[in-house]
């Protein structure tokens, strides 16, 4: 990545909410999700409402120049571990940022244990995983990628 751009990784509020709508439903999203069902606005404003105000959730926009690329989501399993749901924007995909995004969110929570979990089938995660220094476990039907080896 070169020094001409600006990387933000900024909060989501409660503005964020339909465009987290619009990039949650879309279709490579929905197949690589463990859960690939549609979305219905309805039950994804009241997901949304419940992960702002939730202290076991933190949501970023991943910002390049000031415009929206991608987000970034962090779930938390006990005192140490988050687990990493992150996407980029459709036409933002194939220039690199969601290696960058995993570097980034990876030095930001450097005391903590990051866990991202992947369908074989998700090469571009799997590979952006790989190039950001996450260690890969292979499990029965998931790729389970650490932060460090520390866990
Ligand atoms: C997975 C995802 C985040 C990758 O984002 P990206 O910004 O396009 O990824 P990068 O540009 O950093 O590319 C990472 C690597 O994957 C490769 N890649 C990109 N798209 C690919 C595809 N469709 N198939 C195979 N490899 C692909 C890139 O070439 C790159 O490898 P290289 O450096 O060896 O060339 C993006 O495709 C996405 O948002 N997908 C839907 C949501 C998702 O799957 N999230 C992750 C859940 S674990």
């Amino acid at each position: 990545m070169d020094n001409s751009h600006r990387y933000i990784l900024r909060q989501v509020e409660y503005t964020d909410c339909d465009l987290v709508f619009k990039w949650a439903n879309d279709e490579v999203v929905r197949n690589n999700s463990f859960n690939s069902n549609i979305i219905k606005y309805e039950d994804h404003i009241k997901w949304f409402n419940e992960k702002l105000k939730s202290d076991d959730s933190v949501m970023y926009i991943f910002e390049v120049n000031d415009i929206n690329v991608g987000i970034m989501r962090l779930d938390r399993l006990d005192d140490k571990s988050l687990l990493i749901n992150y996407g980029i924007a459709k036409e933002h995909r194939g220039k690199g940022y969601a290696t960058y995004l995993l570097q980034m969110i990876k030095a930001k929570y450097n005391k903590n244990l990051l866990i991202g979990k992947v369908k074989p089938t998700n090469m571009a995660s799997i590979k952006a995983f790989i190039k950001a220094g996450y260690i890969m476990k292979d499990e029965l039907d998931v790729k389970v990628f650490y932060s460090s080896d520390k866990n």
